[in-house]
């Protein structure tokens, strides 16, 4: 494994988003909504560093795929959904890769008539994108491979490593 981000970097990139959000949800009606499971430890990071009221709730979405960055057929869970109707929701994710999951996931927002459906995430994968859709905040823009650590994962693994590692062929 090759590190990318480590966790000195990573936690001060999250600090200035959680500022820039404090200053941008103050006195609004905030949500933030993670994408089970990859968001998670981004999540519990860029809380902690926001000090406005806010609300959290999470949504699943899987996409049935392993190292392979080709999309399989995308899934939405939403019985996590919290009521968002009349309030400033934050979609936060781990990684915009093709964007598919974050596009189709705001389209389904929007019939809930949040007051407002912004996107935040760590990772912007460099010119992969198939969507129109972009999200409004990103922390990094890596290139093109296979990332794993920080929430993110291969199989199943891997998402407790505090620091973002490109996974190669070896490791596999
Ligand atoms: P998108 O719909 O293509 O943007 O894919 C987004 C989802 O694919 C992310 O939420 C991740 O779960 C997964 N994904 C995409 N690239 C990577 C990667 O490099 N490592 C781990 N997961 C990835
Ligand atoms: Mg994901």
């Amino acid at each position: 494994m090759r590190s990318l981000l480590n966790e000195v970097e990573i936690q001060e990139r999250v600090k200035t988003l959680g500022n820039q959000l404090s200053t941008e949800y103050a006195n609004r009606p905030f949500t933030v909504l993670g994408v089970l499971t990859g968001s998670i430890v981004f999540v519990a990071d860029v809380i902690r560093q926001i000090r406005v009221p806010l609300q959290v709730g999470f949504v699943r979405a899987s996409s049935y795929r392993g190292r392979t960055t080709r999309s399989g057929a995308l899934q939405l869970e939403l019985d996590l959904l919290p009521d968002i109707e009349g309030r400033d929701v934050l979609v936060v994710d781990d990684i915009f890769d093709t964007g598919r999951t974050l596009a189709a996931l705001c389209d389904v927002l929007r019939d809930r008539h949040p007051r407002s459906l912004r996107s935040a995430v760590l990772l912007t994968k460099r010119g992969r994108a198939e969507v129109e859709y972009r999200p409004d905040f990103s922390c990094f823009e890596i290139p093109d491979e296979f990332v794993v650590g920080y929430g993110l994962d291969y199989n199943g693994e891997h998402r407790h490593l505090p620091s973002i590692v490109v996974l190669e062929e070896g490791d596999l």
